[in-house]
């Protein structure tokens, strides 16, 4: 992905006074770990890197808002959001196995520094579990932001290869959900709100701009929409061979994104547009 950078903690505190300066109010932490194996172990201790992160974020920035991402498939061998399980010839993903983790990954993250969890795992039950772990820590005031209509989408690979998490083998199809059902994801968004979510999020976000507006009609909640590695890609790829314009197309897609509902967009145009609008 042009522009975006895997980054070690001992460069975040500068990173952090980049974005700071530029007055982007909150960011989204994802990890890479050392070592990978079957159940994310490396993802879930107090010592994971994006608890290192965290501590090293709210030691240095009290002020950045800091979100963190709760999914296994950054720290698993197989590359899959959750813990896999043979079923005869074939292999599913064992849900309620991957709940546990997930919670104790969230648990982790809070008490390392995180203001609010973003599970983006999808899978069923996880955000009252989460919320349940936090509430059960003395963390009642934390917020999840669920990663509530997350489709099966084309527009994922770069960030896959960025954060070296693309599934070795299969795909999320069991998991996310199909670009072609879109009262999937009315259903799915009152789910996560029955089990406690704060703030909803729809992905990707220009080829679900129907969805974000029917989410916006019926929920009053805040609602968050990120605009993919692969639309932000396809931008830059454009642009870098002369056929679109990258700052007009850029904020065009995000305005869009906004009309459509968005209370607020995950992007990684967001030090370009916050220097664009400056
Ligand atoms: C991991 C996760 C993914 C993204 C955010 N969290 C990848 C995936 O589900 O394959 C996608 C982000 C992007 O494409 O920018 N669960
Ligand atoms: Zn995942």
């Amino acid at each position: 992905m042009p522009g975006i950078f895997q980054l070690s903690v001992d460069q975040l505190a500068k990173e952090a006074r980049e974005i700071e300066s530029l007055q982007i109010p909150a960011v989204i932490l994802f990890g890479i770990p050392e070592t990978k194996d079957a159940v994310g172990s490396s993802g879930y201790g107090e010592k994971s890197v994006v608890c290192q992160a965290l501590k090293t974020l709210t030691d240095a920035h009290p002020e950045l808002l800091l979100i963190s991402d709760v999914c296994l498939c950054e720290y698993t061998d197989h590359g899959h959001c959750g813990v896999v399980a043979e079923r005869g010839e074939n292999k599913g993903i064992d849900n309620d196995a991957t709940l546990e983790l997930l919670s104790k990954m969230a648990g982790a993250h809070v008490r390392a520094g995180a203001d609010v969890v973003a599970p983006s795992d999808m899978m069923d039950g996880r955000v009252q579990k989460i919320r349940d772990e936090l509430d059960a820590a003395g963390y009642k005031e934390i917020p999840i932001l669920s990663y509530a209509v997350k489709y099966a989408s084309a527009f994922y690979s770069p960030f896959r290869e960025a954060a070296q998490s693309a599934p070795q083998f299969g795909d999320r199809r069991t998991y996310q959900m199909d670009p072609a059902n879109g009262r999937e994801a009315l259903r799915e968004a009152a789910l996560d709100l029955e089990e406690g979510a704060d703030i909803l999020m729809v992905k990707p976000a220009l080829p679900s701009l129907d969805v974000l507006k029917s989410l916006r009609e019926k929920f009053p909640v805040p609602l968050a929409a990120y605009q993919v590695s692969g639309e932000y890609s396809m931008i830059k790829a454009a642009a870098e061979k002369g056929w679109l314009d990258e700052k007009m197309a850029a904020l065009e897609a995000l305005t869009a994104i906004k009309r459509a509902g968005a209370d607020f967009i995950l992007t990684y145009f967001a030090k370009d547009v916050a220097k664009w609008l400056s």
